[in-house]
């Protein structure tokens, strides 16, 4: 629980006001925050903070029945007023029916933006009951979603007037499939879910970072120690302090200092971190530390980077050059003459923030001599070992507790406040917290990595794809965090999902004085698909061809090789996408073309146009092992506890995982309790990220599901194989296991079992490591065990006038091998979908510029287009029950399938994203005989 804050309670005026039904007095000055009163001297952080700058909507809450931003609202204004919060919509323990709207459909992803979506709509609901999608949109338009695409949050919303009762839990055998609710949802709709800044102690000291204004900079420290003392600090850090001043993703590189030593490479990078209490903390006047800096000119940019002689901005990476990458297969020189085709172009993406809405945070404390970090996180285990080598600890002396984690997107792969935390704990022996604000999040975090992608595709007078000639250069910013994934997983891409015998990619990923890329939801493949793609359209065109049916030809499937040289042999469904794509497509573009002549003969500037894109995305880590181990433990009086290292990061692993365990095993979800990610308690099940969970850590689930059935056979004395038996049905009684198979009942009394330590009598476990091997020199072999597939079409409406676009459908087909949840699956691809769309139109992070969600703009629920999601299931039969993942597959094809679109509307082919208003506009006026 976070603590009262002492300056409120040094607070003269009491503010009386009715809170949740209750009437509570605030000490805190008249000009606080609502939210920080609500939640640091009210104890409610229901109410969250994303932005603390009215951008973000999560700390709506009601003030007297209209929504208002906490943080926005000074608490002196709530004076003999009403306000409600998440956590008054339930009423004597039951929830409210918009709670239980969003539970049955999926509506909460992360849940950091849930309590302000709820607060929003009960708005919305109190004025109007049955209100339509365009009343919803209007009344939630100020709250920003990252995760769910928006659609079941207005779906939910719409379902209200039907006074929905919640969806009851599986039944045994049933959860496979099931559109089960989320077994953490309830805790996301009351707000009672803690995230990274929600449960801090109160007995904890406070850590602020000073972070470099220049992109690049000598720096000296003045008197530090005289500073501290002025400021009441309890101690400053610098990076003399850290014990191991080097981090990084990959075990050979540890690049990246916990503090700058000396010189800066990147705006925003930390030199020093303070502590000392919240008090102390936020009185601090920053501009008063002692640091001086002499800015020295950065490398910024690919071709500044790229240069003949370009300064180094690692001083041992010749050339600027992070990684070199790529694949060959076959003759390309030769076959590009033989090519009745060939289509050419360079694209050119740019830094794209993660904006998740829950910046990032943590707190660390020293418990037996250990060091225990309780921190928003997408892996726990790469965390532990991170802090550790830092710390110059073993890794038994580091203990990860992942909070609630609201968004991550890759972004919280790498560390952020973990190794700062944990250092000035060690060092205080206090609890020692950091809750990043919206610009230092911004400012310090990494990016989608920037390319610029040449690409050349040749194929023959049959359509037949012949050639494909790769070469993608990317900005990794001054430290490798996720560069060389990015590096080596582009190329392997670069050819799309369609089958082509000659292949020559390349990807080279350079430093410059940015902040670091990183992983962001598709590892770079999101913008190699934008240049496939725009050259599977242009082929398309010069043979004439339909754009769809000149990509199913080409449809990768069951039997053919990748370019890697991989023989694909289940599991390959673009084919059957496109195939459930085609009458969408037929109709759209008759639509399409019927609204066009309309608009023309009617002399207007609108004009609409349908896409398409495909995309493919090896699961899991590129060529290297990926093993993931779970657990699932009963004990002696019945209690079955899924011990599950794999973090849920709001794409719903904890429910799917419990899914298949639950089945595998035999008994109801609803009697199975987690622990999620906890690296004491938890087995190491990998991190969150390359769509990697639902397909290994579901197969870990499965096999521990079974190895505890197993077990429970055996200790009842069945024969060995008995277990595999499935005419026999399980329940749990208490202590009691019931078996029932044709009438015939038995029963395994578990008090009877021998006990472990904690009580358990048996246990099962499941690892699984997915089959891939290295790559050659040449870029040969299997990096992936198995692709998952997808296709999508946009349909937009461009106004020429003005160089906008607006998404107005898209029809989403994706092979998921199988869908393990529909809800769930459904809000991957709309999520994604909708980051693509962002991706496409609107998202440019200018580094050392932008640095809040008011300039950098993500998808509003008013820029949502209608989505349909076709679940295609080609079974991988290495998969929990032929599931595969979905995670970055939702995203990829949007942005491929939007500028389709937008070509097909007005003839232009933008190759630079985002497609801003100004620079379509430039564009289209450039055309020849352009239309006025
Ligand atoms: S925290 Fe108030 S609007 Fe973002
Ligand atoms: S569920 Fe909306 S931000 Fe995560």
């Amino acid at each position: 629980m976070n603590r009262p804050r002492a300056e409120f309670l040094a607070g003269t005026e009491a503010t009386a006001f009715t809170l949740n039904g209750r009437k509570v007095a605030s000490r805190a000055p008249r000009a606080s925050r609502l939210a920080d009163v609500l939640r640091d001297e009210l104890g409610l952080t229901g109410t969250k903070v994303g932005c603390n700058a009215g951008d973000c909507g999560a700390c709506t809450v009601l003030l007297d029945g209209r929504q208002v931003c906490a943080c926005l609202t000074a608490v002196g204004k709530v004076e003999a007023r009403k306000v409600v919060t998440v956590e008054g919509l339930a009423k004597n323990g039951r929830l409210a029916p918009l709670q239980v709207a969003f539970q049955n459909h999926g509506a909460a992803q992360c849940g950091i933006c849930t309590p302000g979506m709820l607060m929003a709509a009960a708005d919305l609901l109190a004025r109007n009951r049955k209100p339509d999608a365009d009343a919803v949109k209007e009344a939630l338009g100020g709250v920003l979603c990252r995760c769910t695409g928006y659609q079941k949050i207005i779906e939910a919303v719409l379902d209200v007037a039907n006074r929905p009762a919640l969806a009851p839990s599986p039944a045994t055998g049933k959860a496979l499939g099931a559109r089960a609710g989320k077994v953490d949802g309830i805790a996301k709709l009351t707000g009672a879910e803690k995230f990274g800044a929600d449960a801090i102690p109160a007995d904890a000291l406070w850590l602020r970072v000073i972070r470099s204004p220049h992109h690049r900079a000598r720096f000296a420290f003045g008197d530090l120690a005289a500073f501290a003392r002025q400021a009441g600090l309890d101690r400053v850090l610098i990076a003399r302090d850290v014990p191991l001043n080097g981090f990084g993703i990959y075990p050979h590189i540890k690049d990246q200092p916990v503090l700058a030593e000396g010189e800066t490479r990147f705006k925003g990078e930390a030199v020093a971190a303070v502590i000392g209490s919240r008090t102390a903390i936020e009185a601090l006047d920053e501009a008063r530390f002692p640091v001086t800096w002499e800015p020295l000119p950065p490398v910024v940019g690919l071709d500044a980077a790229m240069m003949e002689g370009a300064m180094l901005v690692q001083p041992d990476k010749a050339g600027n050059l992070l990684l070199d990458g790529g694949v060959k297969r076959g003759n390309v020189t030769a076959t590009f003459p033989e090519c009745a085709a060939v289509a050419e172009a360079t694209f050119e993406t740019t830094f794209v923030e993660h904006a998740y809405i829950e910046p990032e945070a943590g707190w660390a404390r020293v418990v037996n001599g250990r060091l225990e970090i309780h921190v928003t996180t997408q892996t726990p285990y790469m965390d532990r070992d991170e802090v550790a080598l830092v710390m110059k600890f073993d890794l038994q002396q580091v203990r990860i507790v992942p909070t609630a984690c609201g968004g991550g997107f890759g972004g919280k792969l790498d560390m952020s406040v973990q190794p700062l935390v944990a250092l000035g704990a060690w060092l205080t022996g206090r609890p020692v917290a950091c809750v990043y604000h919206r610009p230092e999040s911004m400012a310090s975090t990494t990016k989608r990595h920037p390319a610029r992608i040449r690409a050349r595709f040749g194929c023959g007078a049959d359509g037949k794809l012949m050639a494909v000639d790769v070469d993608a250069l990317f900005d990794t910013g001054a430290y490798a965090s996720w560069g060389p994934t990015v590096a080596t997983r582009v190329p392997i891409h670069a050819t799309g999902p369609y089958a082509v015998r000659n292949v020559r990619t390349r990807g080279r990923a350079f430093f410059t004085h940015c902040h670091p890329s990183g992983a962001f939801r598709g590892f770079g493949v999101p913008q190699g698909a934008i240049a496939h793609e725009a050259l599977m359209d242009e082929l398309a065109d010069q043979l004439k061809m339909d754009r769809l049916e000149f990509r199913r030809l080409n449809a990768l499937k069951a039997g053919d090789t990748t370019a890697t040289g991989q023989l694909l042999e289940h599991s390959a469904g673009l084919g059957q996408c496109l195939d459930k794509l085609r009458p969408h497509w037929r109709r759209l573009h008759a639509e399409v073309d019927a609204f066009n002549a309309r608009s023309k003969q009617e002399n207007k500037a609108l004009r609409r146009g349908v896409g398409v894109g495909c995309m493919w995305y090896g699961i899991g880590n590129t060529a290297l092992a990926n093993p993931s181990t779970l657990r699932i433990v009963i004990s002696s009086r019945g209690r079955l506890m899924f011990y599950n290292g794999a973090v849920d990061i709001g794409q719903g692993s904890n429910t799917t995982l419990t899914q298949v365990v639950a089945d595998a095993l035999g008994l109801p979800m609803a009697q199975i309790e987690l622990v999620m990610g906890d690296t004491d308690r938890t087995a190491d099940a990998g991190k969150s990220s390359a769509s990697r969970q639902a397909f290994i850590s579901g197969k870990a689930a499965e096999l521990a599901g079974l190895d505890l059935r197993r077990r429970i056979f055996a200790a009842a004395g069945a024969p060995p194989d008995e277990y595999l038996d499935r005419r026999y049905k399980l329940q749990l009684d208490r202590q009691f296991v019931v078996f029932r198979k044709d009438g015939i009942r038995h029963r395994l009394d578990l008090s009877r079992l021998p006990q472990d330590m904690n009580g358990d009598v048996l246990a099962g476990e499941g690892r699984f490591d997915p089959p891939t091997t290295p790559l050659d020199p040449n870029g040969q072999g299997k990096p992936y065990a198995t692709y998952a597939f997808a296709a999508q079409i946009a349909l937009v409406e461009v106004d020429e006038t003005f160089g906008t676009v607006k998404v107005l459908r898209i029809v989403a087909a994706h092979d998921v091998g199988k869908a393990l949840n529909p809800i769930q699956v459904e809000g991957q691809i709309q999520g994604g979908t909708v980051q693509g769309l962002g991706l496409a139109l609107m998202e440019e992070y200018l580094p050392g510029k932008t640095e809040n969600l008011h300039d950098y703009l993500i998808p509003t629920i008013g820029d949502v287009p209608r989505m349909d999601c076709i679940l295609v299931e080609d079974p991988e039969p290495l998969g929990p029950s032929g599931a595969k993942g979905v995670g970055e597959p939702g995203l990829i094809p949007t942005a491929p399938a939007i500028l389709g679109a937008i070509e097909h509307a007005t003839g232009v082919r933008m190759r630079q994203v985002p497609v801003l208003p100004h620079r379509l506009k430039a564009e289209l006026d450039a055309r020849p005989g352009r239309r006025t």
